[in-house]
Protein backbone atom coordinates (compact mmCIF):
# COMPACT_ATOMS: atom_id res chain seq x y z
CA UNK A 1 0.00 0.00 0.00
CA UNK A 2 1.00 3.63 -1.08
CA UNK A 3 1.64 5.53 2.44
CA UNK A 4 2.18 9.34 2.42
CA UNK A 5 5.88 10.95 3.64
CA UNK A 6 4.85 12.72 6.79
CA UNK A 7 8.38 13.63 7.67
CA UNK A 8 8.77 13.66 11.77
CA UNK A 9 10.55 16.85 11.71
CA UNK A 10 10.35 19.59 9.86
CA UNK A 11 12.13 19.47 6.59
CA UNK A 12 14.28 22.44 7.10
CA UNK A 13 15.45 20.93 10.29
CA UNK A 14 16.83 17.76 8.84
CA UNK A 15 20.25 17.41 7.77
CA UNK A 16 21.08 17.63 3.61
CA UNK A 17 22.34 13.99 3.18
CA UNK A 18 18.92 12.67 5.01
CA UNK A 19 17.17 14.78 2.71
CA UNK A 20 18.77 13.28 -0.58
CA UNK A 21 18.44 9.84 0.76
CA UNK A 22 14.69 9.98 1.23
CA UNK A 23 14.55 11.06 -2.08
CA UNK A 24 16.70 8.48 -3.04
CA UNK A 25 14.97 5.71 -1.01
CA UNK A 26 11.76 6.49 -0.20
CA UNK A 27 10.86 2.87 1.11
CA UNK A 28 13.37 2.81 3.57
CA UNK A 29 12.39 6.30 5.11
CA UNK A 30 8.91 4.83 5.14
CA UNK A 31 9.52 1.78 6.89
CA UNK A 32 12.14 2.72 9.41
CA UNK A 33 10.09 5.94 10.89
CA UNK A 34 6.95 4.55 12.26
CA UNK A 35 5.49 8.17 12.28
CA UNK A 36 6.50 9.69 9.66
CA UNK A 37 4.78 6.73 7.77
CA UNK A 38 1.48 7.50 9.81
CA UNK A 39 -1.73 7.92 7.50
CA UNK A 40 -2.51 10.29 10.55
CA UNK A 41 -4.48 13.39 9.51
CA UNK A 42 -2.26 16.26 10.74
CA UNK A 43 -3.91 17.80 14.15
CA UNK A 44 -6.20 20.38 14.53
CA UNK A 45 -6.56 22.37 17.33
CA UNK A 46 -8.47 20.28 19.79
CA UNK A 47 -10.18 22.36 22.83
CA UNK A 48 -10.71 19.46 24.45
CA UNK A 49 -7.40 18.97 25.58
CA UNK A 50 -7.13 22.48 27.31
CA UNK A 51 -5.20 22.08 30.21
CA UNK A 52 -5.21 25.10 32.62
CA UNK A 53 -2.83 26.24 35.63
CA UNK A 54 -4.01 28.82 37.39
CA UNK A 55 -2.07 32.06 38.86
CA UNK A 56 -0.63 31.85 42.50
CA UNK A 57 -0.51 35.81 42.26
CA UNK A 58 -3.83 36.85 40.65
CA UNK A 59 -3.32 40.53 40.29
CA UNK A 60 -4.88 43.82 41.78
CA UNK A 61 -7.48 45.47 39.55
CA UNK A 62 -6.70 48.53 37.99
CA UNK A 63 -9.76 51.24 38.33
CA UNK A 64 -11.34 51.51 35.51
CA UNK A 65 -9.94 55.87 34.98
CA UNK A 66 -6.72 54.55 35.61
CA UNK A 67 -6.39 52.52 32.14
CA UNK A 68 -3.89 53.20 29.56
CA UNK A 69 -4.60 51.18 26.56
CA UNK A 70 -2.90 47.74 26.58
CA UNK A 71 -0.76 48.58 29.50
CA UNK A 72 -1.44 46.02 31.92
CA UNK A 73 -2.69 42.76 30.79
CA UNK A 74 -4.71 40.28 33.03
CA UNK A 75 -3.79 36.78 35.09
CA UNK A 76 -2.93 34.44 32.52
CA UNK A 77 -2.53 33.66 28.99
CA UNK A 78 -4.02 31.27 25.95
CA UNK A 79 -1.41 29.54 24.20
CA UNK A 80 -0.81 26.75 21.10
CA UNK A 81 2.22 25.25 19.89
CA UNK A 82 2.22 24.14 16.24
CA UNK A 83 4.62 21.76 14.63
CA UNK A 84 4.73 21.08 10.86
CA UNK A 85 4.79 17.31 11.74
CA UNK A 86 2.80 17.42 14.63
CA UNK A 87 -0.07 19.75 13.88
CA UNK A 88 -1.46 21.78 16.97
CA UNK A 89 -0.55 20.69 19.80
CA UNK A 90 -2.92 20.49 23.09
CA UNK A 91 -3.86 24.24 24.44
CA UNK A 92 -2.68 25.47 27.65
CA UNK A 93 -4.04 28.82 29.28
CA UNK A 94 -1.30 29.05 32.21
CA UNK A 95 -0.23 32.29 34.40
CA UNK A 96 0.76 35.28 32.25
CA UNK A 97 4.30 35.05 31.42
CA UNK A 98 7.29 35.38 29.38
CA UNK A 99 8.10 33.62 26.13
CA UNK A 100 11.57 32.00 25.96
CA UNK A 101 12.60 31.69 22.26
CA UNK A 102 15.72 30.91 20.67
CA UNK A 103 17.15 34.28 19.45
CA UNK A 104 17.18 32.42 15.97
CA UNK A 105 13.49 32.48 15.99
CA UNK A 106 12.60 33.50 12.78
CA UNK A 107 10.13 35.52 14.06
CA UNK A 108 13.03 37.85 14.81
CA UNK A 109 14.67 37.90 11.58
CA UNK A 110 12.34 37.84 8.96
CA UNK A 111 8.36 39.06 10.79
CA UNK A 112 6.97 36.14 10.84
CA UNK A 113 4.00 37.74 12.95
CA UNK A 114 0.84 38.09 12.44
CA UNK A 115 -2.24 39.04 15.07
CA UNK A 116 -5.45 40.72 15.31
CA UNK A 117 -7.49 42.50 17.98
CA UNK A 118 -10.56 41.98 19.16
CA UNK A 119 -13.06 42.99 22.41
CA UNK A 120 -14.87 41.02 25.07
CA UNK A 121 -17.82 42.92 26.60
CA UNK A 122 -19.94 42.71 30.27
CA UNK A 123 -23.80 43.28 29.59
CA UNK A 124 -26.03 44.45 32.16
CA UNK A 125 -27.16 40.59 32.99
CA UNK A 126 -22.84 40.46 34.13
CA UNK A 127 -22.49 37.86 30.74
CA UNK A 128 -18.88 37.75 28.84
CA UNK A 129 -19.73 38.68 25.43
CA UNK A 130 -17.28 38.96 22.20
CA UNK A 131 -17.87 40.80 19.43
CA UNK A 132 -17.77 39.32 15.70
CA UNK A 133 -15.30 36.66 16.53
CA UNK A 134 -15.12 34.76 13.72
CA UNK A 135 -14.63 37.67 11.21
CA UNK A 136 -11.60 38.17 13.40
CA UNK A 137 -10.36 34.27 12.99
CA UNK A 138 -11.30 34.04 9.44
CA UNK A 139 -9.00 37.45 9.14
CA UNK A 140 -6.01 35.75 11.31
CA UNK A 141 -6.12 32.76 8.84
CA UNK A 142 -6.11 35.05 6.14
CA UNK A 143 -3.08 36.76 7.60
CA UNK A 144 -1.47 33.70 8.92
CA UNK A 145 -1.64 31.61 5.14
CA UNK A 146 -0.47 34.82 3.70
CA UNK A 147 3.14 34.37 5.33
CA UNK A 148 3.27 30.94 5.63
CA UNK A 149 2.22 30.60 8.97
CA UNK A 150 -0.43 27.97 9.83
CA UNK A 151 -4.40 28.00 9.58
CA UNK A 152 -6.78 26.68 12.23
CA UNK A 153 -9.96 25.90 13.11
CA UNK A 154 -11.66 29.01 13.68
CA UNK A 155 -14.88 27.51 15.72
CA UNK A 156 -12.14 26.09 18.13
CA UNK A 157 -10.25 28.97 18.12
CA UNK A 158 -12.92 30.60 19.42
CA UNK A 159 -14.58 28.09 21.99
CA UNK A 160 -10.47 28.95 23.57
CA UNK A 161 -11.08 32.60 23.63
CA UNK A 162 -14.33 32.17 24.95
CA UNK A 163 -13.11 30.00 28.14
CA UNK A 164 -10.23 32.30 28.32
CA UNK A 165 -12.33 35.76 28.70
CA UNK A 166 -14.64 34.11 30.92
CA UNK A 167 -11.58 32.62 33.33
CA UNK A 168 -10.24 36.92 32.88
CA UNK A 169 -13.96 37.85 33.57
CA UNK A 170 -12.84 39.91 36.69
CA UNK A 171 -10.66 42.05 34.41
CA UNK A 172 -13.51 42.75 32.36
CA UNK A 173 -15.04 46.17 33.23
CA UNK A 174 -19.03 47.10 33.50
CA UNK A 175 -18.66 50.67 32.48
CA UNK A 176 -19.51 51.89 29.04
CA UNK A 177 -16.65 52.69 26.72
CA UNK A 178 -14.34 49.71 28.71
CA UNK A 179 -13.90 46.19 27.65
CA UNK A 180 -11.92 43.44 27.15
CA UNK A 181 -9.41 43.80 24.46
CA UNK A 182 -7.69 40.58 23.55
CA UNK A 183 -4.84 40.42 21.09
CA UNK A 184 -4.39 36.59 19.18
CA UNK A 185 -0.82 36.48 18.08
CA UNK A 186 1.06 34.23 15.81
CA UNK A 187 4.68 33.50 15.61
CA UNK A 188 7.12 31.77 13.45
CA UNK A 189 9.20 29.77 16.25
CA UNK A 190 11.70 27.84 14.50
CA UNK A 191 15.28 28.44 14.96
CA UNK A 192 16.45 28.98 11.60
CA UNK A 193 17.79 32.02 9.86
CA UNK A 194 17.28 29.87 6.64
CA UNK A 195 14.44 31.79 4.33
CA UNK A 196 11.81 29.34 4.48
CA UNK A 197 8.23 28.46 5.65
CA UNK A 198 8.49 28.16 9.96
CA UNK A 199 8.27 24.57 10.94
CA UNK A 200 7.05 25.27 13.94
CA UNK A 201 4.79 28.38 15.49
CA UNK A 202 3.34 29.54 18.52
CA UNK A 203 -0.64 31.39 18.73
CA UNK A 204 -0.73 32.82 21.78
CA UNK A 205 -3.51 35.09 23.00
CA UNK A 206 -3.33 37.89 25.51
CA UNK A 207 -5.39 40.44 26.83
CA UNK A 208 -5.62 44.03 28.40
CA UNK A 209 -8.83 45.48 30.20
CA UNK A 210 -9.32 48.73 28.15
CA UNK A 211 -10.79 52.23 28.33
CA UNK A 212 -11.22 54.60 25.33
CA UNK A 213 -8.29 54.19 22.57
CA UNK A 214 -7.14 57.94 23.35
CA UNK A 215 -6.17 59.57 26.74
CA UNK A 216 -8.37 62.42 24.82
CA UNK A 217 -11.21 60.43 24.78
CA UNK A 218 -14.35 60.49 22.36
CA UNK A 219 -12.35 64.06 21.20
CA UNK A 220 -12.00 65.06 17.16
CA UNK A 221 -8.20 64.34 16.04
CA UNK A 222 -6.04 66.47 13.49
CA UNK A 223 -4.34 64.62 10.38
CA UNK A 224 -1.34 65.51 8.54
CA UNK A 225 -2.29 63.79 5.07
CA UNK A 226 1.08 61.56 4.25
CA UNK A 227 2.06 61.13 0.57
CA UNK A 228 5.96 60.99 1.11
CA UNK A 229 5.45 57.43 2.78
CA UNK A 230 3.24 54.54 1.89
CA UNK A 231 1.16 52.49 3.92
CA UNK A 232 0.08 49.54 1.71
CA UNK A 233 0.72 49.19 -2.47
CA UNK A 234 -1.13 47.17 -4.71
CA UNK A 235 0.01 43.11 -4.50
CA UNK A 236 1.25 43.97 -0.56
CA UNK A 237 0.33 43.19 2.33
CA UNK A 238 -1.40 46.17 3.60
CA UNK A 239 -4.79 43.93 3.95
CA UNK A 240 -3.74 40.99 6.13
CA UNK A 241 -2.71 41.99 10.10
CA UNK A 242 0.73 41.56 9.78
CA UNK A 243 2.84 43.24 12.68
CA UNK A 244 5.23 44.17 9.60
CA UNK A 245 2.36 46.77 8.69
CA UNK A 246 2.37 48.75 11.61
CA UNK A 247 5.94 49.36 12.71
CA UNK A 248 7.19 51.14 9.18
CA UNK A 249 4.22 53.82 9.50
CA UNK A 250 5.46 54.97 13.56
CA UNK A 251 8.37 57.73 11.92
CA UNK A 252 5.45 59.28 10.02
CA UNK A 253 3.23 59.04 12.98
CA UNK A 254 6.47 60.99 14.65
CA UNK A 255 7.00 63.50 12.40
CA UNK A 256 3.13 64.15 12.00
CA UNK A 257 3.52 64.57 15.86
CA UNK A 258 6.13 66.70 15.67
CA UNK A 259 4.04 69.07 13.71
CA UNK A 260 1.10 69.06 15.65
CA UNK A 261 -0.87 66.26 14.17
CA UNK A 262 -2.48 63.03 16.18
CA UNK A 263 -2.35 60.56 13.24
CA UNK A 264 -1.47 60.51 9.64
CA UNK A 265 -4.24 60.67 6.70
CA UNK A 266 -2.32 57.99 4.51
CA UNK A 267 -2.50 59.07 0.54
CA UNK A 268 -1.68 56.86 -2.42
CA UNK A 269 -0.42 57.28 -5.68
CA UNK A 270 0.02 60.57 -7.55
CA UNK A 271 -4.00 60.39 -7.48
CA UNK A 272 -3.29 61.01 -3.62
CA UNK A 273 -6.51 58.52 -3.04
CA UNK A 274 -7.66 58.57 0.52
CA UNK A 275 -6.98 55.20 2.20
CA UNK A 276 -6.27 54.73 5.46
CA UNK A 277 -6.38 56.92 8.62
CA UNK A 278 -3.40 55.98 11.34
CA UNK A 279 -4.70 51.97 12.20
CA UNK A 280 -7.77 53.14 11.35
CA UNK A 281 -10.14 52.98 7.61
CA UNK A 282 -11.48 56.04 7.06
CA UNK A 283 -15.10 57.69 6.47
CA UNK A 284 -15.93 60.37 4.60
CA UNK A 285 -19.79 61.73 4.62
CA UNK A 286 -19.98 63.91 1.25
CA UNK A 287 -22.84 65.62 0.03
CA UNK A 288 -22.67 65.11 -3.85
CA UNK A 289 -22.16 67.87 -6.33
CA UNK A 290 -24.85 67.21 -8.54
CA UNK A 291 -27.43 65.53 -7.25
CA UNK A 292 -26.78 67.12 -3.54
CA UNK A 293 -27.61 63.35 -2.10
CA UNK A 294 -25.58 62.48 0.47
CA UNK A 295 -22.72 59.68 0.46
CA UNK A 296 -21.21 58.03 3.19
CA UNK A 297 -17.67 56.66 1.15
CA UNK A 298 -14.52 54.61 2.18
CA UNK A 299 -12.25 53.11 0.30
CA UNK A 300 -12.96 49.59 -1.57
CA UNK A 301 -10.79 46.32 -0.34
CA UNK A 302 -8.23 46.61 -3.32
CA UNK A 303 -5.84 44.86 -1.37
CA UNK A 304 -4.27 48.06 0.37
CA UNK A 305 -6.99 48.52 2.44
CA UNK A 306 -7.43 46.03 6.11
CA UNK A 307 -10.83 44.47 5.99
CA UNK A 308 -11.26 46.34 9.29
CA UNK A 309 -14.14 44.68 11.20
CA UNK A 310 -15.88 48.28 12.44
CA UNK A 311 -15.59 48.95 8.73
CA UNK A 312 -17.90 46.24 7.86
CA UNK A 313 -19.97 47.27 11.05
CA UNK A 314 -20.13 50.84 10.26
CA UNK A 315 -21.32 50.04 6.49
CA UNK A 316 -23.88 47.40 7.27
CA UNK A 317 -25.20 49.84 10.18
CA UNK A 318 -25.15 52.51 6.89
CA UNK A 319 -27.13 50.39 4.64
CA UNK A 320 -29.36 49.38 7.55
CA UNK A 321 -29.68 52.53 8.66
CA UNK A 322 -29.13 55.63 6.76
CA UNK A 323 -30.06 54.34 3.51
CA UNK A 324 -33.32 54.28 3.82
CA UNK A 325 -33.38 57.77 5.28
CA UNK A 326 -31.70 58.69 1.85
CA UNK A 327 -28.14 58.09 1.95
CA UNK A 328 -26.03 56.57 -0.52
CA UNK A 329 -23.30 54.28 1.01
CA UNK A 330 -20.17 53.95 -1.32
CA UNK A 331 -17.40 51.98 -1.28
CA UNK A 332 -15.14 53.43 -3.97
CA UNK A 333 -11.79 55.38 -4.48
CA UNK A 334 -11.62 58.94 -3.82
CA UNK A 335 -8.66 61.41 -3.31
CA UNK A 336 -7.88 63.81 -1.05
CA UNK A 337 -8.56 66.76 -3.95
CA UNK A 338 -12.13 65.55 -3.98
CA UNK A 339 -12.23 65.79 -0.35
CA UNK A 340 -10.63 69.76 -0.15
CA UNK A 341 -12.92 70.44 -2.82
CA UNK A 342 -16.11 69.13 -0.89
CA UNK A 343 -14.77 71.00 2.34
CA UNK A 344 -14.55 74.32 0.45
CA UNK A 345 -17.70 74.12 -1.36
CA UNK A 346 -19.45 73.00 2.46
CA UNK A 347 -20.17 69.86 1.33
CA UNK A 348 -17.82 67.43 3.83
CA UNK A 349 -19.98 66.77 6.30
CA UNK A 350 -18.15 64.58 8.49
CA UNK A 351 -15.30 62.33 8.89
CA UNK A 352 -14.12 59.48 10.82
CA UNK A 353 -11.64 56.43 11.27
CA UNK A 354 -13.36 53.26 12.61
CA UNK A 355 -11.44 50.35 14.41
CA UNK A 356 -11.49 47.77 17.14
CA UNK A 357 -9.35 49.80 19.42
CA UNK A 358 -11.20 53.31 19.22
CA UNK A 359 -14.60 52.05 17.52
CA UNK A 360 -14.79 55.54 15.60
CA UNK A 361 -12.71 58.20 15.96
CA UNK A 362 -14.06 61.93 14.50
CA UNK A 363 -11.90 63.86 12.55
CA UNK A 364 -11.34 67.45 13.01
CA UNK A 365 -9.07 68.77 9.86
CA UNK A 366 -6.80 67.16 7.54
CA UNK A 367 -3.53 69.53 7.02
CA UNK A 368 -2.80 68.76 2.90
CA UNK A 369 0.16 70.29 1.15
CA UNK A 370 -0.06 73.01 3.70
CA UNK A 371 -3.78 73.77 3.85
CA UNK A 372 -6.34 72.73 6.58
CA UNK A 373 -8.89 71.33 4.88
CA UNK A 374 -11.66 71.26 7.52
CA UNK A 375 -13.81 68.38 8.04
CA UNK A 376 -17.31 70.06 9.25
CA UNK A 377 -17.00 70.46 12.91
CA UNK A 378 -18.19 73.18 14.71
CA UNK A 379 -14.93 74.27 16.86
CA UNK A 380 -17.15 73.26 20.24
CA UNK A 381 -18.03 70.02 18.44
CA UNK A 382 -16.00 66.88 19.03
CA UNK A 383 -18.30 64.65 16.93
CA UNK A 384 -20.51 64.83 14.26
CA UNK A 385 -23.71 63.48 14.27
CA UNK A 386 -22.90 60.53 12.38
CA UNK A 387 -19.97 59.92 14.41
CA UNK A 388 -21.92 59.51 17.20
CA UNK A 389 -25.11 57.39 15.87
CA UNK A 390 -22.48 55.31 14.75
CA UNK A 391 -20.60 54.50 18.40
CA UNK A 392 -23.74 54.22 20.15
CA UNK A 393 -25.31 51.76 17.41
CA UNK A 394 -21.72 49.81 17.59
CA UNK A 395 -21.71 49.85 21.46
CA UNK A 396 -25.64 48.85 21.81
CA UNK A 397 -25.07 45.63 20.11
CA UNK A 398 -21.75 44.71 21.33
CA UNK A 399 -22.79 45.63 25.32
CA UNK A 400 -25.71 43.22 24.35
CA UNK A 401 -28.03 46.15 24.97
CA UNK A 402 -29.94 45.23 21.42
CA UNK A 403 -29.61 41.49 20.90
CA UNK A 404 -27.80 41.08 17.98
CA UNK A 405 -25.81 38.09 15.70
CA UNK A 406 -22.52 40.30 15.96
CA UNK A 407 -22.69 39.32 19.84
CA UNK A 408 -21.66 36.17 20.79
CA UNK A 409 -22.24 35.24 24.38
CA UNK A 410 -19.73 33.30 26.31
CA UNK A 411 -20.99 30.27 28.01
CA UNK A 412 -20.27 30.28 31.76
C1 LIG B 1 -7.50 49.26 15.56
O1 LIG B 1 -7.73 50.43 15.36
O2 LIG B 1 -8.35 48.47 15.83
C2 LIG B 1 -6.12 48.79 15.50
O3 LIG B 1 -5.82 47.96 14.73
C3 LIG B 1 -5.19 49.42 16.45
C4 LIG B 1 -4.33 48.44 17.13
C5 LIG B 1 -3.14 48.11 16.27
C6 LIG B 1 -3.93 48.95 18.46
Amino acid sequence: MLRQFRPQRSLAKQPISRLLAAWQEPSRSYSIHANAASTAKIQDIDPSKLTITKTKAPKELIPASELVFGRSFTDHMLSIEWTASEGWLAPRITPYQNLSLDPASCVFHYAFECFEGMKAYKDSNGKVRLFRPTKNMERMNKSSARIALPTFDQAAMIKLISQFSQMEERFIPSTKGYSLYLRPTMIGTQKTLGVGPPGSALLYVIASPVGPYYPTGFKAISLEATNYAVRAWPGGVGDKKLGANYAPCIVPQLEAAKRGFHQNLWLFGEEEFVTEVGTMNMFAAIKNKETGQKELITAPLDGTILEGVTRDCVLSLAREKLVPEGWKVLERKYTMKELSEAAQEGRLLEAFGAGTAAIVSPIRNICWKGDMVDCGLRPEEEAGELASKMKNWIEARQYGDEEHEWSYTVPE
